[in-house]
């Protein structure tokens, strides 16, 4: 079973954004089916944030994990101040976040809580800080950061020892090759890969609905999506010649990297069949393959809209 700090996790997680209408309609009858399948196939790590719905997806899963939390690791997330939001916008504490996230999830204790994003007008070392001290506290389990630096994991490291990272990886996000992953090798903290299948297009998913969140992604513009639909061409290629399918094909890339990986879905045939990659030992023709497809650096458009991408290490030097 892989680990994550002192937390033992099953290979996959679960990543519940998704299920608060953000790419595309959910609803919550069929949300919390789907994650009592997700816990009866085996998957133990069930991520949320308080930022996703605001507040509604830590409201569901708490009400889908309720009888079952014993066995679960529970991960959330929370920002001092929605998108940057700037020196003016009062400050929410470490503190008053994990409060509010417990009382949301309906539990005592959250096994790791994350900052979302490094907050440019706070030293990370004063939200990490205080982190630490709910750690000792037993409100939390550990600590994590998001999408910080190699230069802010380091310091956020030296305050208190981090759990874990949760950075966007897959193979057309590949920037946390070059730093990232050695630094928190070396430095003994577990990688949590955000949107391993891309945000649906490396599973060959299409965006429909109009509010879909998608729709601002530079990704996700019309010619965006034909460029990187020809590097696309390489995963459903090795998907036939392994008998597997596009998102199997492009987690089990992820899962050849050692870490754990936590995409999203609403449905449960594509959990199940995401869970399947587990099994799916990718040879080194195929990886070969799906890297030349996808060198580091490559992908036609920004990986976050313009605001956004702001609060995300800048892109390394393409490979
Ligand atoms: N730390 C951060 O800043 C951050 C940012 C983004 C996400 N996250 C976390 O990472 C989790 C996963 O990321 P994500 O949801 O952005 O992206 P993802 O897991 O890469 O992709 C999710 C999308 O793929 C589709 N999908 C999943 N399996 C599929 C399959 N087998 N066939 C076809 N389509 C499939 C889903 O649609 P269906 O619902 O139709 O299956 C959904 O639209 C989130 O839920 C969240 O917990 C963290």
């Amino acid at each position: 079973m892989p680990s994550i700090g002192k937390l033992d996790v099953s290979p996959q997680g679960f990543g519940a954004m998704g299920l608060s209408h953000t790419y595309g309609q959910a609803d919550d009858a069929s949300s919390i089916k789907t994650l009592h399948r997700a816990i009866d196939l085996g998957i133990t790590f069930f991520d949320t944030a308080t930022g996703y719905g605001a507040g509604h997806n830590e409201e569901l899963l708490g009400k889908a994990i309720k009888d079952r939390r014993d066995s679960l690791v529970v991960a959330s997330k929370f920002v001092h101040r929605p998108n940057g939001g700037g020196a003016a916008v009062p400050a929410v504490t470490p503190r008053a976040a994990v409060e509010a996230s417990l009382t949301r999830l309906g539990l005592d204790h959250i096994d790791l809580y994350y900052l979302h994003r490094v907050d440019p007008d706070i030293a990370i070392e004063e939200s990490i800080g205080e982190l630490g001290r709910l750690v000792e506290e037993g409100k939390i389990g550990g600590v994590g950061v998001s999408e910080a630096s190699a230069e802010g994991i380091r310091r956020a490291h030296a305050t208190y020892p981090l759990t874990a990272l949760q950075s966007e990886y897959s193979l057309w996000t590949r920037d946390v090759e070059v730093e990232i992953l050695p630094t928190i090798r070396e430095l003994g903290i577990g990688f949590v890969a955000y949107s391993p299948l891309g945000r649906g297009f490396l599973a060959g998913a299409e965006v429909s609905d109009p509010d879909d969140r998608r729709r601002q992604h530079p990704r996700f513009q019309p010619e965006a999506v034909a460029a990187n639909s020809l590097r696309r061409a390489t995963i459903e290629q090795v998907a036939k010649r392994v008998g597997a399918s596009v998102a199997q094909v492009s987690l089990a890339w992820v899962l050849s990297k050692q870490v754990v990986p936590i995409p999203g879905t609403r449905h449960i045939n594509h959990l199940e069949s995401n869970w399947a990659a587990n099994h799916l030992e990718l040879d080194s023709e195929s990886l070969v393959a799906l890297e030349a497809a996808f060198p580091r650096g490559a992908t036609t458009g920004a990986r976050y809209p313009a605001e956004a991408l702001k609060l995300v290490p800048p892109e390394p030097i393409a490979a």
